[in-house]
C-alpha cells in the first residue's frame, strides 16, 4: 500500500521503516530538513535498536514537501504532542499537519484514510481533526476515512514492539477506514480491537497512566519494604506469578521518566480537570514519582556530606538502551545535588551529549573515573554497570544493579 507518515520523530520514523519492511511503499514527511538529511545518511537523530540496520535494507522516500503525499492511500499522523505549560497536551503540530494534509488531498478523487497515531486527548480525532479536514468541503466517512490507532512502542525496543505487538487498536470513524487498517495489519498475529476513535485515544492514555501507577505502587511498597528490611524484588517476584498482576513493571526504584509516562499522566490530569473531574489518584502517582527520585539523595546524605563532595553518577538516560534524557530522573537528582553544593562526575553509555545540553557545567568522564568519587549514585540500569568494581565504594543504587551490592557501603532505594 502507498503510505505516508507525517513526522519523523521516533514514532514516525519507526512506523515508516517498519511499514516499509513489511512491504509498503512509504513516504516520510517532516518539515525539519536536517533531520531528513541525517536519516538519509543512515544517521538517525534518535538511537533505536535495529533502526540503522532497517534503514539500510528498506527504501523509504524522505520529503519536506507535503505535496509528495498526494498519491497515498493512507496517511499516518505521527507528529509530536508535547505538554503545554499547564500539563495539557498541545495539538499545535497536529493542527499544522492536518491543514497541510487537507490542502494537498482536497482534490483527490479516490477514497483515502487519515490515521492519527500521535497521543492525543480523548475526543481529538472526532472533535478537532475531522472538523479541520472537513473545512475542505469533503466529508469524512464518504470522500475520505479517518482512524485513530495509537502506538505502544517502547523506546529502545520500538522495532521489536512494532513487529510483535501485544494488540492493535483501530479506532475507526467509518468502517471502510477500519477495514483498510485491519487489512494493513493482517499479517500480525496480535488481536485487533476495533472501536471508535475516542475510545482508542483513551486506551492509549489509560495504558500509559496504568503503567505509571503500577510503578508508583511498587515504589510505595518498596519504601515500606526498605523500613522493614525486606527486599522488594522478592515481593515483586512473588506477586508477578499471579497473572491478574503480571510480573512486568514491578521494578521498584527512583521512579519513571521519559517523554511518555509523565507527559500522558499530566495530559490526562489536565483533561479530567477540564471536564470538572479531579483525578486524585493520577495526581498522587505523579507527586509520588517526583518525591521518589529524591529518595536517592536522602540515602546519600546518611553517608556523605554533600557540600564540596564529589558525587559520581552512573546513568543519565531515562532508562537503558536509549540516549533519551527527557524527564530522566537524573535531571532532578543532578539539579538537587548541584543546589546542595556537590561536584558531579557523570557517565552514560549513550546519553552524555543530550545531558550536556541541559547540564554543561558538570564533568563527563568514563565509568571507571566515576568510581573515583566520594560516593556513587546508580540512576540507570545499563548492563555494563554490572562489570564495574565497586568493592571499596559507597554506592546508592536507584535501579538495582546486583554487582553493586559488593560495595563497602551499599544502599538500594527500596531494598
Ligand atoms: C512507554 C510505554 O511503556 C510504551 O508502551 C508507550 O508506547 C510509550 O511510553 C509511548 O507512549 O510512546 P517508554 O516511555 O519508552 O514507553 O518507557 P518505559 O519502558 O515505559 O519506561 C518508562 C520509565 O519507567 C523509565 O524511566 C523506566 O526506568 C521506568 N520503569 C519501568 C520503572 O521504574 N520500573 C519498571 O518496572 C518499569
Amino acid at each position: 500500500m502507498k503510505i505516508s507518515v507525517i513526522g519523523a520523530g521516533y514514532v514516525g520514523l519507526v512506523t515508516g521503516v517498519c511499514m516499509a519492511k513489511i512491504g509498503n511503499e512509504v513516504t516520510l514527511v517532516d518539515i525539519n530538513e536536517k533531520k531528513l538529511e541525517a536519516i538519509k545518511n543512515k544517521r538517525p537523530p534518535i538511537y533505536e535498536e535495529g533502526l540503522v540496520e532497517l534503514l539500510n535494507v528498506t527504501s523509504i522516500k524522505l520529503n519536506s514537501d507535503f505535496k509528495k503525499i498526494a498519491d497515498s492511500k493512507l496517511v499516518f499522523i505521527c507528529v509530536g504532542t508535547p505538554s503545554n505549560n499547564d500539563g495539557s497536551i498541545s495539538l499545535a503540530q497536529i493542527e499544522t499537519a492536518v491543514e497541510q494534509i487537507s490542502h494537498v488531498l482536497r482534490a483527490k478523487k479516490e477514497y483515502y484514510v487519515i490515521c492519527v497515531k500521535s497521543t492525543v486527548p480523548p475526543g481529538t480525532t472526532e472533535k478537532f481533526v475531522i472538523p479541520l479536514l472537513e473545512q475542505s468541503g469533503r466529508k469524512a466517512g464518504n470522500h475520505f476515512g479517518v482512524c485513530m490507532s495509537p502506538e505502544f512502542l517502547s523506546e529502545g525496543k520500538a522495532i521489536r514492539d512494532f513487529m510483535n505487538p501485544a494488540r492493535i487498536i483501530i479506532g475507526e470513524y467509518d468502517k471502510r477506514s477500519g477495514d483498510t487498517l485491519a487489512n494493513l495489519y493482517s499479517g500480525f498475529s496480535a488481536p485487533i480491537i476495533r472501536t471508535d476513535p475516542t475510545t482508542a485515544e483513551m486506551i492509549k492514555l489509560a495504558s500509559n497512566t496504568f503503567l505509571a501507577t503500577k510503578i508508583s505502587f511498587i515504589n510505595e511498597i518498596g519504601n515500606i519494604c526498605k523500613q522493614l528490611n525486606i527486599d522488594v524484588s522478592n515481593v515483586s517476584r512473588g506477586m508477578g506469578f499471579d497473572d491478574r498482576i503480571g510480573s512486568k513493571f514491578l521494578n521498584a526504584g527512583i521512579g519513571f521518566g521519559g517523554s511518555c509516562l509523565p507527559k500522558d499522566l499530566n495530559g490526562l490530569i489536565a483533561e479530567s480537570r477540564h471536564i470538572g473531574y479531579e483525578p486524585k489518584l493520577l495526581q498522587e502517582v505523579l507527586n509520588f514519582n517526583d518525591a521518589q527520585a529524591l529518595k536517592a539523595i536522602e540515602l546519600l546524605k546518611k553517608h556523605v556530606s554533600l557540600e564540596n563532595a564529589t558525587i559520581g553518577i552512573l546513568g543519565l538516560a531515562f532508562k537503558p538502551d536509549t540516549d533519551d534524557v527527557r524527564d530522566s530522573r537524573a535531571i532532578k537528582i543532578v539539579e538537587t545535588l548541584l543546589w546542595e553544593g556537590a561536584n558531579i562526575k557523570a557517565y552514560d553509555p549513550l546519553a552524555v551529549e543530550n545531558f550536556k545540553t541541559l547540564f554543561p557545567q558538570i564533568e563527563y568522564v568514563t565509568a571507571d573515573e566515576v568510581l573515583d568519587s566520594n560516593a556513587i549514585l546508580i540512576l540507570t540500569e545499563w548492563s555494563e554497570f554490572s562489570r564495574l568494581d565497586y568493592s571499596d565504594k559507597i554506592v546508592i543504587d536507584g535501579r538495582r544493579v546486583p554487582k553493586a551490592k559488593e560495595a563497602r557501603i551499599y544502599e538500594g532505594v527500596c531494598w
